[in-house]
């Protein structure tokens, strides 16, 4: 597969997966991300508006509204990541907790794999340290 239909077909898990267990999927990787000291320290105090933009542009990436890219423009995720320190050891907690959430997701487990590993890529892609 190369990038293109990789991307097209990233672009169907929005349907496939549904708007409410993404945002359950956001919702329960924040709760983790909250108890963990390493992490919750980059985050702001108020996690409310963090939680929304990675929903919205979680859900635009798998094929759902543009909402993001109306809020935020382009993702430029490389730049925006640039302040805080992504080592591996934050790359590992980081997608622990999406791990955890994407496990008790209900969604089926094609959708689980294909998801994790977009997040794996994309987590060891920002690594900055
Ligand atoms: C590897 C470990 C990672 C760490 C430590 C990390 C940390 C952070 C922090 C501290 C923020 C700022 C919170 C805010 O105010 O929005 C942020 C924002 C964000 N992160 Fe990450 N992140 C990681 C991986 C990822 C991955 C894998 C993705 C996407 C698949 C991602 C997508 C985003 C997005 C979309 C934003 C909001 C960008 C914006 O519009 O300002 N992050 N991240």
């Amino acid at each position: 597969m190369d990038a293109e239909e990789y991307l097209a077909k990233a672009r169907t898990y929005y349907h496939k997966v549904g708007r409410e267990n993404f945002w359950k999927l956001i919702d329960d990787f924040y709760e983790n991300l909250r108890h963990d000291p390493l992490l919750r320290d980059m985050y702001p105090d108020d996690l409310e508006p963090a939680k929304e933009r990675l929903f919205l542009f979680v859900i635009q990436y798998f094929g759902g509204p543009q909402t993001y890219a109306e809020q935020r423009g382009h993702p430029k995720l490389k730049v925006r990541h640039a302040p805080f320190p992504i080592t591996d050891e934050a790359r590992k907690h980081w997608i622990g907790h999406m791990s955890d959430a994407i496990l008790k997701n209900p969604m089926d487990d094609e959708c689980k794999e294909f998801i994790m590993g977009y997040f794996d890529h994309t987590a060891r892609f920002l690594m900055n340290r």
